[in-house]
C-alpha cells in the first residue's frame, strides 16, 4: 500500500507510481456549500446554489483536469452527496475520484456504524466505491480506524485518511491500520493562511516524511481570505460563516490588500494566491467551488510559482493579523516540541 505521490504532468497532477496509487490533481474540489443547495441544506454557508449551475462546476473542473470531489455526510445531511450526485451524471466513474467520510458523531446504533454509514454515502453518490473515505474527527481512534479494514479489503472504499486528527493519533490510526496491511495515505486538516497550526504541530513534516498527502481545507476561510468579502461587503448575513468571520475581517485587510496586488502582477485574484500559497506549501487544497468561475482561480493558482520572499511577507501579514479562525468541530493541536515531550 505505498502511495507514492511524486511527478507532475501537464496538469500537475501528482503521483500515479503504482496502479493502487491514488491520483489527485494539484486541487482537490469541496462540496461543503452544496449542502446550502435547493430546497433542503442547513443554510451554513448562506451561498443560492442551483442544479444547473453546480453542473457548469462540474464540466469546468473536469476539463481543467480537476476531478477529485470531496463531500460529507454531514455536509447537508446527505444533500451534498446527492447533489454531487447529479452534477457527475453521464461522466463515467473512472473519470472523477470521490472523497467523503465517516463522521462519528452521526454513527448509527447498528453492528457497523462506519459500513452503514458508507453504504448511505455510496447510494447517494451513486457508486459502488469511494476513492478516498475518512475518519471525519478523532472522536474515538480506537474504536473506529479498525472498522475501515473490511471496507478496504472489499474494495469498496480504496484509500484511507483521517481529518483533524493530531499527530498521536494519526500515528495510532496507521498502527491499527499497519497491522492489518494498510496505512493513513492522507490527511485532512484546516490550513490557510491564517490557521498553520498543523505545520506548527509537525504534521505537515510528518507527512512529507511518511509520504502522507496533506490536504488543506478552508484554504480561503470560506470566502472570508477571497478578497471578495471585506468590511464594506460582509459574508452573508445570518450565516454561520458571518457569525465566524464577519468581526475579524477589519484585520484581514491588510493580508488581503496584499494578496490582491501580488495577483494583479500576474493576472489572478486574492482568493488565487492563498489557493497557490497552499500548493506552494507541499500541500493538496480543497477549495469550496460554489461558481464556475472559481475553477478558472484553480487553473490560475495551479500555474502561479509563488516566490519564497512573497510566501514569507504573506505569512508575516497573516500572523500580524492575530487572528484565531479555528472551527468549533477542530481541537487544540499541541505544538510540536510539546507532542515530542508526551
Ligand atoms: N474535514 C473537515 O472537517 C472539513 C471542514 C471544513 C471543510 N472541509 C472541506 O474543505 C472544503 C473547503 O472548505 P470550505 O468550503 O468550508 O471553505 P473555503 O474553501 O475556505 O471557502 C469556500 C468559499 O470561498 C469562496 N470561493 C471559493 N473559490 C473562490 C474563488 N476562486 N474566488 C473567490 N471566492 C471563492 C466561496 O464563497 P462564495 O460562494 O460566497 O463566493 C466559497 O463558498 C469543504 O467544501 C469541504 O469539502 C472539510
Amino acid at each position: 500500500m505505498n502511495a507514492t505521490f511524486s511527478g507532475r504532468d501537464h496538469h500537475g497532477l501528482l503521483g500515479d507510481m503504482t496502479s493502487k496509487t491514488l491520483t489527485v490533481p494539484a486541487a482537490a474540489l469541496g462540496t461543503w456549500a452544496w449542502g446550502d443547495s435547493g430546497e433542503a441544506g442547513d443554510g451554513y454557508f448562506g451561498s443560492e446554489l442551483t442544479a444547473s449551475g453546480l453542473r457548469e462546476v462540474v464540466e469546468k473542473a473536469h476539463a481543467g483536469g480537476f476531478t477529485l470531489w470531496d463531500t460529507a455526510v454531514v455536509y447537508g445531511m446527505g444533500h451534498s452527496e446527492t447533489v454531487l450526485a447529479q452534477a457527475l451524471t453521464g461522466y463515467d466513474r473512472s473519470e472523477y475520484q470521490l472523497s467523503t467520510k465517516f463522521t462519528p458523531q452521526a454513527a448509527s446504533d447498528g453492528a457497523d456504524p462506519v459500513a452503514d454509514m458508507l453504504e448511505q454515502s455510496l447510494n447517494r453518490l451513486r457508486t459502488e466505491y469511494v476513492d478516498l473515505y475518512w475518519i471525519h474527527n478523532p472522536a474515538d481512534v480506537a474504536r473506529w480506524t479498525p472498522l475501515l479494514i473490511p471496507l478496504l479489503r472489499s474494495g469498496k472504499i480504496k484509500h484511507v485518511g483521517v481529518s483533524n486528527h493530531n499527530l498521536q493519533q494519526i500515528a495510532l490510526a496507521d498502527e491499527i491500520l499497519g497491522a492489518a496491511g494498510f496505512r493513513v495515505e492522507a490527511v485532512q486538516n484546516h490550513y490557510s493562511l491564517l490557521y498553520r497550526n498543523s505545520e506548527r504541530a509537525g504534521i505537515l513534516d510528518h507527512c512529507r516524511e511518511h509520504d502522507v498527502r496533506f490536504f488543506s481545507y478552508m484554504v480561503l476561510e470560506q470566502g472570508a481570505l477571497s478578497g471578495r468579502y471585506g468590511p464594506a461587503h460582509p459574508l452573508p448575513a445570518g450565516t454561520n460563516r458571518a457569525a465566524a468571520y464577519n468581526s475579524i475581517l477589519p484585520r484581514l485587510q491588510a493580508l488581503t490588500d496584499r494578496m490582491r496586488a501580488i495577483g494583479a502582477a500576474r493576472g489572478a485574484s486574492a482568493a488565487d494566491v492563498a489557493t497557490a500559497w497552499a500548493i506552494a506549501k507541499g500541500t493538496t487544497p480543497i477549495i469550496g467551488v460554489t461558481k464556475e468561475s472559481y475553477v478558472d482561480g484553480l487553473i490560475r493558482a495551479r500555474g502561479m510559482d509563488l516566490t519564497a520572499a512573497e510566501v514569507a511577507e504573506l505569512e508575516a501579514l497573516a500572523n500580524a493579523a492575530d487572528v484565531n479562525t479555528r472551527g468549533w468541530w477542530e481541537q487544540e493541536l499541541p505544538p510540536a516540541a510539546a507532542t515530542l515531550d508526551e
